[in-house]
């Protein structure tokens, strides 16, 4: 390992995160082993010797903005050599994985591409890289284009990363599956992140004590289908999702427990059970249906109908009737008519979302939907994702307006944008605002909702918060 410098001089780290909560948890680790090489965070990538980006592939737009960050941080490295100085620069992430060399080909100042599966192997490349940076500076070059591992290695990234190093304010991300079987034909994931992979429970149990000793009162489990995550238990038995949540509300100082993103077709009995089970589970769910058409859901290749949709979103409030449900949609499927896209307005108005994020379908190279006839033209996407944001914002705003009055426990995670405002989260996910001092942060405190915004809920703090003070 390379000592920490004790000059003053630690070399110093910039990591920037797109895409899904898997890339925040993944950019904390590889932040966690770059600290055990002696590196410190920075601010900014100006600041900074090595600048990560921690990149996401999933639509056109995610993938191009790479980019162009490349070609701000490309003129930042020169403007350091001149003066003698430099700049690595790695991307990470599922661009990173797709793309690979293409990355460097296309933006030469690149030093290293690392995908998802080979961050516990940061410290062989930082040092292949500085080695290829010494022959530069004696004026040689090495053969091939930087420094590459997009491997899906034999071995497990979680097993050789360090454990966690910080909680922040009470909130804390916690990775138990990764990657995908299900090749949904729009969908890039199964290509970035490889085949469907579960943590043992041990270790997720193992972490999520070391967060909540670390402060955390929160944990999201994550994993791109984190609902089909099985594991091996101590006692040798298989544990579902199901096991594992009960497993983790025995762990004392854990009031929160949440779960994301699932796949509706592996929301099984038990698990929906669950919700009404265990208080610590928050009383919300993000279950992306992506279409309200059978004919639509078939050839995205979803493995179900609306109809599965419906009855799971009714069994689930039949266990915790103030269950809040958001969803993920996809307009302009390629074959996607107006009767289909009517299905899924109306499968909203029947379900009814807390909240909900849309998008246009984006054609991915390597999918089979990029290869199907009859895409749908832009225009049409555009009219279409309006319409439907119209109905979600419609929607989110009732379910905002309807919870007012009542007084639930909010976590607040940071400061509000005014002075003397603080920003957390209700059980139901909604960013709630409250008149507050700074000491709420990583705090539960009693909240009266009084206000509804389009995405907010303005709250007071009750005398429960001034009791626990
Ligand atoms: N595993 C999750 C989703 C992961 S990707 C699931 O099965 O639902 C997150 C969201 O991005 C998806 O739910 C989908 O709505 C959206 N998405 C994925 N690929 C897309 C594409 N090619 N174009 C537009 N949106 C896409
Ligand atoms: Fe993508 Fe489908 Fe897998 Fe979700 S289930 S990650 S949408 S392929
Ligand atoms: Fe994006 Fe990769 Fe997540 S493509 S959404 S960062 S799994």
């Amino acid at each position: 390992m390379i000592p920490i410098p004790t000059d003053g001089k630690r070399k110093r780290v910039f990591i920037r995160t797109y895409g899904c909560q898997m890339n925040v948890y993944d950019s904390d680790r590889m932040a966690d082993v770059l600290r055990s090489l002696g590196y410190a965070l920075s601010e900014s990538p100006e600041q900074a010797d090595l600048v990560v980006l921690n990149t996401c592939h999933i639509r056109e737009k995610a993938s191009e903005k790479v980019y162009s960050e490349l070609g701000r941080l490309r003129d930042v490295k020169a403007g350091r050599r001149r003066n003698g100085g430099d700049l690595t620069i790695a991307v990470a992430g599922c661009v990173a994985q797709a793309e690979g060399e293409e990355i460097a080909r296309r933006q030469p100042a690149v030093d290293i591409v690392v995908g998802p599966q080979a961050y516990h192997r940061l410290p062989q490349l930082l040092a292949e890289a500085e080695r290829r940076s010494a022959f530069r500076r004696a004026g040689k070059r090495l053969p091939g284009a930087g420094v590459l591992d997009t491997e899906f290695p034999a071995e497990s990234k979680f097993d050789h990363l360090p454990a966690p190093g910080g909680v922040r304010a009470g909130a804390a991300y916690l990775s138990i599956q990764e990657g995908c079987d299900k090749f949904c034909t729009f969908c890039v994931v199964p290509y970035t992140r490889g085949a469907e992979y579960s943590r043992p429970a041990e270790a997720i149990l193992q972490e999520a004590r070391t967060l909540v000793a670390a402060g955390a009162v929160e944990l999201t489990l994550l994993g791109q289908n984190v609902n089909a995550w099985h594991g091996e238990a101590v006692d040798g038995s298989t544990w579902s999702l199901a096991w594992l949540i009960r497993a983790l509300a025995e762990i004392d100082g854990l009031a929160r427990i949440r779960y994301t993103t699932s796949h509706p077709r592996d929301m099984d009995d038990d698990l929906i059970a669950v919700h009404g089970e265990v208080p610590q589970l928050m009383p919300y769910l993000h279950l992306p249906v992506q279409s309200g058409s059978d004919r639509i859901l078939e050839a995205m290749n979803r493995g179900h109908g609306r109809d599965l949709f419906r009855r799971i979103a009714d069994r689930l409030r039949g266990r915790r009737p103030d269950l809040a449900l958001s969803s993920d949609f996809i307009v302009g499927f390629p074959g996607e008519s107006d009767a289909d896209f009517d299905q899924t307005m109306r499968l909203v108005e029947e379900v009814g979302f807390a909240a909900a994020f849309s998008f246009k379908y984006s054609r991915r190279p390597g999918t089979p939907g990029a290869a199907l006839a009859d895409q749908v033209p832009e225009a049409v996407k555009a009219a279409r994702l309006a319409a439907l944001q119209t109905l979600l914002a419609h929607q989110q705003r009732a379910f905002n307006r309807a919870t007012l009055g009542s007084s639930v426990p909010v976590l607040f995670a940071e400061a509000g944008r005014k002075p003397g405002q603080m920003l957390g989260k209700s059980p139901w996910l909604q960013s709630v605002y409250v008149e507050g001092p700074g000491s709420l942060l990583g705090r539960i405190a009693e909240v009266e909702l009084l206000e509804a915004h389009a995405v907010s809920v303005a709250g007071r703090l009750t005398s429960s918060f001034e009791a626990a003070a």
